[in-house]
């Protein structure tokens, strides 16, 4: 992979990182806009509904958070297909007092509140790190409210509130051949390519998938970007809260994913569009002229990497001149997804550390992380993963990104590092795709 351009000199950073957003979006007429809206799709919904259950929280506000909440609902108004409901859920120790103005500005009879659960009880955090039981708290709750959805719900899709959707994501759920349990969506995600160097994972380049490969499984999937069928979902009462009585791991739904693969759940795959995001990506970052923290990602308290403003950077790099490298690159996207076809290209400022054997592991993240491609790429001597065990291989279908795994190493355990390998897994488990993304704000 060619290397990025590397922004090397402090001077030179502060002038770029003070440059207006890299790229403006590239101006169009009101006619190509209105040309670009796609006519009235053919899709037979015969009734029926997709139902979200949208868990959000008072940073998801107008005030006192990121406004995220708004442009979610504003997402899905903008569906191509309006057949869906929004259940908002909030399960916290912080009251969200702007939640029924935003609900009812958003004037829409589809979006409505199903459950508000204010305590000192369901604080998410205690001193800085997730309060132990607060992820199965939120998947009964969820569960709950999955059993709310209007009956005519065919599929049901759990999100959080600062997570968006293309326009065209109600009507690709509702384009699955009519057999399929589930249909799982590729979507962007700060965990794309975690086995790969800080950085250059997010970055373009032959063979690269434009998002993160929704393989349903764990640490291959998010909550957000699968439909199920609620129907079934009922009738075998699967329930996110009961599959990691543990609590620690908040990864319900990649446990959930191989649960029904094995029961025989027949997913339909919907890869290379990127229909999904789940924020924080690298791709909407940039675009808001944020730089992506690439140094923290296998930091607990940032798992995954986050976006933090340019001058949160300027001032790191003034104290600290010789930690840190600045690189800019091309990211990976997908043109037809959101309105990203507006950019012949995206730039992004992504931060790393300059000591390259301070960088995590591959065997933070696994075998059971890495992406396809990254897979020929895994040191032959990586350790055995908890979760290895888990890649259902024997049933995979053409679609199925496991399929094209190759075979597992042998399974015996490498030389013991002693605790810490099963410290990070506390991290890893995380996901991606968890509860509520409290730390990302
Ligand atoms: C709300 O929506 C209805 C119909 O969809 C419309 O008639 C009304 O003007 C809207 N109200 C506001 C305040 O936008
Ligand atoms: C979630 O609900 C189940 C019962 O459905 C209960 O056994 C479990 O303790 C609950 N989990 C938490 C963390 O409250
Ligand atoms: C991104 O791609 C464009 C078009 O190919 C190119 O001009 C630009 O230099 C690239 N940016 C980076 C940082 O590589
Ligand atoms: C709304 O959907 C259209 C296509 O259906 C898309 O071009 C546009 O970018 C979307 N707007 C927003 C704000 O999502
Ligand atoms: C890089 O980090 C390693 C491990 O922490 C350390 O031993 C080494 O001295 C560092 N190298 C430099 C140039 O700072």
């Amino acid at each position: 992979m060619r290397l990025p351009r590397l922004l090397l000199q402090l001077a030179g950073v502060i002038v770029a990182l003070h440059a207006p957003a890299v790229l403006a979006a590239r101006s169009v007429s009101i006619d190509e806009v209105a040309g670009e809206r796609p006519s009235g799709p053919t899709v037979d919904t015969e009734g029926s509904i997709v139902c979200f259950v949208v868990r959000t929280y008072w940073g998801h506000g107008d005030t006192w958070g990121d406004k995220s909440l708004r442009r979610i609902l504003a997402s899905l108004q903008n569906q191509t297909v309006g057949s869906w409901e929004a259940l908002l859920i909030v399960m916290d120790n912080r009251p969200f007092p702007e939640l029924r103005k935003i609900v009812r500005e958003a004037n829409d009879s589809r979006i409505w509140v199903h459950a508000e659960w204010i305590n000192y009880k369901y604080a998410p955090k205690e001193g800085g790190t997730w309060a132990p039981n607060y992820h199965n708290k939120l998947y009964n709750l969820t569960d709950m409210a999955v059993r709310a959805c209007p009956d005519n719900s065919r599929w049901v899709v759990i999100t959080n509130g600062d997570n968006l959707y293309d326009s065209r994501f109600v009507e690709t759920i509702y384009s699955a051949p009519p057999d399929m349990d589930a249909v799982a969506v590729d979507f962007y995600s700060r965990y794309q390519r975690p086995t790969a160097e800080p950085c250059e994972r997010f970055e373009e380049g032959e063979g690269v998938p434009p998002c993160k490969e929704n393989g349903m499984r764990f640490c291959q999937t998010d909550l957000a970007a699968n439909a199920y069928k609620l129907q079934r979902l009922l009738a075998e009462d699967r329930r996110f809260g009961l599959v990691d009585p543990g609590g620690t791991h908040g990864a319900n739904d990649g446990i959930m994913a191989q649960l029904l693969k094995t029961a025989g759940w027949k997913i339909h795959y919907v890869h290379g569009r990127c229909l999904i995001n789940h924020a924080p990506s690298p791709q909407q970052c940039a675009l808001n002229g944020g730089v992506w923290d690439d140094s923290v990602m296998a930091a607990a308290s940032s798992f995954g990497g986050s976006c933090v403003s340019a001058k949160n950077v300027i001032e790191r790099m003034r104290t600290n001149p010789d930690a840190y490298e600045l690189l800019e690159l091309n990211v990976t996207y997908d043109r037809n997804s959101f309105a990203y076809a507006d950019h012949p290209f995206i730039e992004l400022r992504c931060l790393r550390l300059a000591n390259r054997s301070m960088w995590y592991q591959a065997e933070t993240f696994g075998r059971v992380c890495a992406a396809r491609i990254d897979v020929p790429q895994l040191p032959a001597n990586l350790p055995p993963h908890p979760w290895d065990a888990w890649v259902p291989i024997f049933e995979s279908t053409p679609d199925d990104i496991n399929a094209q795994l190759p075979p597992l190493a042998g399974t015996e355990s490498a030389e013991d590092d002693g605790d810490e390998g099963a410290d990070q897994w506390h991290h890893v488990v995380e996901d991606g795709s968890s509860g509520n993304d409290h730390t990302e704000l």
